[in-house]
């Protein structure tokens, strides 16, 4: 079956973990080809061909049949996610997307709330290859650290900030990232969460004249390059499509 067909898949779980934060285990039964850390799934929370009900997600983990999706509800779409149980069904299409390249470097991951999905996936894999990463994760408060413990698993050293000081260090990620790059010797920075961390952690990553590459989560429409609604301006001049040229996309490349 081709990547860039809609399939039908079963929910098995679809656990609100934190408020508004849900986590959606599938079976994606022989349908879906295998899936790299980093890329992305387009989901339609109900069996059907409304285009305008597709949604991008990052594939927090994978296995041949089962996919995790971590998300939170901002609209209409995730809002009737959060509504599935378990034996009922959804579209999905994927996976779609370059995602992360998993060359053995001294690798950082930052996350910042939600965006810390795509990072299980590739943590387990830098794991496998003998090369746990170091995680650098940030949150309003302790509740929204979600799937901490189960990534925490995969990495040398997790370092968890929470705005409000309920749970680690207080304060933004970003205060911490300095720190985190020039104890452990990092090669390379990976970035989910919200544009103005990233923008943030750019500045202080480049300082370091280290390679930062970034998921970047913003609005898709097809998903499949057909639609140009997934544009984000260049550095120098011109356009990436997220669809195709990312999501994970050279941070430098992109004009914040
Ligand atoms: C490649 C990719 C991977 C993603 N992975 C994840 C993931 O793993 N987990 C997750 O929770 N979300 C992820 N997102 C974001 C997710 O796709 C959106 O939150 C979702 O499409 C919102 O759909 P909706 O119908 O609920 O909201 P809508 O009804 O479409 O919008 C509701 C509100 O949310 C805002 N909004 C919509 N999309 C985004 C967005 N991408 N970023 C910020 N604000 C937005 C709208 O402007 C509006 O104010 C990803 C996005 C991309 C492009
Ligand atoms: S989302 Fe349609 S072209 Fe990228």
């Amino acid at each position: 079956m081709s990547a860039r067909a809609y399939i039908n898949a079963e929910v098995v779980k679809n656990l609100e973990l934190a408020e508004g934060a849900y986590h959606l285990v599938v079976d994606a039964g022989s349908g879906m080809e295998p899936a790299r850390p980093g890329q992305f799934v387009m989901v339609r929370p109900k069996e059907g061909l409304d285009p305008l009900l597709s949604r991008p997600f990052s594939i927090h983990e994978f296995e041949p049949r089962r996919m995790e999706i971590l998300y939170r509800v901002v609209g209409r779409g995730t809002g009737l996610l959060a509504r599935l149980a378990p034996g009922q069904t959804l579209s999905l299409m994927g996976p779609l997307g370059r995602g992360f390249d998993t060359t053995n470097e001294k690798v950082l991951l930052v996350a910042g709330g939600i965006g810390v999905a795509p990072f299980l996936f590739l943590a387990r894999r830098l794991y496998e290859q003998g090369n746990s990463p170091h995680l650098l994760f940030g949150a309003k408060t302790k509740e929204e650290l979600v799937r901490v413990e189960e990534l925490s698993e995969f990495c040398a050293e997790t370092v968890v900030v929470t705005e409000d000081g309920s749970r680690g260090e207080k304060g933004l990620v970003t205060e911490y990232l300095e720190a985190a790059i020039a104890k452990n010797g990092v090669q390379k920075v990976y970035g989910c969460g919200p544009v103005p961390m990233i923008r943030a952690a750019l500045r202080i990553i480049e300082s370091h004249g280290v390679p930062f590459f970034v998921s970047l989560e913003e609005v898709m429409g097809c998903g499949v390059g057909v639609c140009l609604g997934c544009a984000v301006p260049r550095a120098d001049e011109g356009y990436l499509h997220l669809c195709k040229d990312g999501p994970v996309l050279d941070a430098r490349e992109v004009k914040w």
